[in-house]
């Protein structure tokens, strides 16, 4: 079969592979119809992670069963299936607890498992057109519909970053009526955003620098912010402080819950500097968080910081240690949220809303490719051009197909 395969930094081609198939009685493999290309997908592209050549790429996937193991009951061949990127075992301690980011059984090497990923285990991803599933019936979330109907991208969003989103969200103890800012207008920014509105938050800030991405956050009723245009704390502050209905409801003493109850960083440890957005600074998210953030108030770190990063500035942020306004977040008395989802413990609730109408993720998909396009959708992905927020591939396809 033809798969995405990471080959070096900024290096990715489509070659031939060797089929999955299944190995174990408990195995399902998966015919895929849609996979993602994600901004995790980036750090490992960029030669951001410890990654070796070789490496077949993608863990936000969804397709038909083709092949099901003899200990496999409850699915069948020709089901539509959408994947959690989590590969977990569904019954180790962790998994049990819901935990299924955490699983202790998957990856000999960490707790928590993904397909195509460093550091994940041994894995294969799902750009490609086949798919190993470990552990089939705990790792298959069913759908209904046919193959390539009008709710295949919402569904597919349901591998990872719908559930991320409204993960962040929880983190961030986003309730009806919460002020919230989320850093980054990504993919996953985006339905961080989303998330926290369809939990009822009253006001949603969204920053990024990034025109395109803005813009499809003020078409979700999010208020955008400009990084470019000075510290984004001190702008949301200064919003809320010139909105005459949130100052007249203010008390005295109020104004020090001027900045927002919920922050969420939908950026990571490849954060820009706001200054000079040519170069990174580790850290400016979560300093600007620190600095909205309202006493008692609650972060959701969402965005990836990695405990090795070759590129990172200094041999403290080579290993992941970071400079942090501790004292602040403590003085604030802030709920710190912060890792890997764990998809499976969402994926149902939020496919059972796509099911009933309530919500469209798919909102932020910009395009589909065929295979052979990846190469090229890559490198437009990464240098984050207009037209590449979240580009999902159909490998069954030879040319691309609008949306
Ligand atoms: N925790 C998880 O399980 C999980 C799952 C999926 C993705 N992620 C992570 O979420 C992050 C975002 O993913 P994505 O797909 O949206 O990626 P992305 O790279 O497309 O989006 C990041 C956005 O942040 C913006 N940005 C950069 N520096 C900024 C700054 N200082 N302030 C505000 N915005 C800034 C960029 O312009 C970009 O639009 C990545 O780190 C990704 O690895 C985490
Ligand atoms: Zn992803
Ligand atoms: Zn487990």
């Amino acid at each position: 079969m033809r798969a995405v395969v990471w080959k070096g930094p900024g290096k990715v081609s489509v070659d031939e592979v060797q089929d999955p198939r299944v190995e174990r009685a408990t195995d399902v493999v998966v015919r895929i119809t849609t996979a993602g290309i994600c901004g995790s997908d980036l750090h490992m592209y960029e030669g951001r992670t410890a990654a070796q050549p070789g490496v077949v790429m993608g863990h936000e996937n969804m397709g038909v069963i083709e092949e099901v193991g003899s200990a496999v009951q409850q699915l069948r061949k020709g089901d539509r299936v959408v994947l959690p990127f989590n590969v977990s075992c569904g019954t180790c301690f962790n998994c049990t607890r819901g935990y299924t980011s955490a699983c202790l059984v998957a990856n000999d090497d960490a707790a928590g498992a993904a397909y195509g990923y460093v550091g994940m285990g041994p894995y294969k991803g799902g750009q490609a057109e086949l798919l190993r599933v470990p552990w089939g019936e705990a790792n298959c979330i069913k759908l209904p519909g046919t193959p390539g109907d009008e709710l295949e991208d919402d569904f597919l969003l349901l591998s990872d970053i719908f559930p991320t989103g409204y993960h962040a969200a929880q983190m961030a103890n986003v309730q009806p009526g919460s002020t919230v800012a989320v850093f980054g207008a990504g993919p996953v920014g985006l339905l961080a955003a989303y998330s926290a509105m369809l939990r009822g938050a009253a006001e949603v800030y969204v920053v990024d620098a990034i025109p395109e991405r803005l813009k499809k956050a003020e078409q979700i009723g999010a208020i955008a912010v400009d990084f470019r245009k000075g510290p984004p704390a001190e702008q949301i502050r200064n919003l809320r402080l010139q909105n005459p209905l949130v100052r007249g409801a203010m008390r005295r003493g109020e104004e020090k819950m001027a900045g927002v109850m919920c922050g969420i960083d939908a950026v990571g440890y490849q954060a820009k500097d706001f200054a000079d957005p040519s170069q990174e600074d580790h850290t400016s998210v979560t300093e600007q968080l620190a600095e909205v953030v309202n006493p008692t108030g609650a972060l959701g770190i969402i965005g990836v910081f990695l405990p090795q990063d070759p590129g990172g500035k200094g041999q403290a942020a080579k290993h992941g240690e970071y400079q942090l306004p501790w004292g602040k977040l403590w003085e604030k008395g802030v709920q710190l949220g912060m890792g890997q989802t764990p998809v499976k413990h969402y994926s149902l609730v939020l496919r059972d809303l796509i099911i009933a109408g309530r919500a469209k993720p798919s909102f932020i998909v910009s395009r589909h490719i065929p295979l052979a396009d990846a190469p090229d959708a890559y490198q437009k992905f990464d240098r984050r051009e207009p037209g590449y927020t979240k580009v999902l591939i159909r490998p069954a396809e030879q040319v691309a197909t609008p949306l």
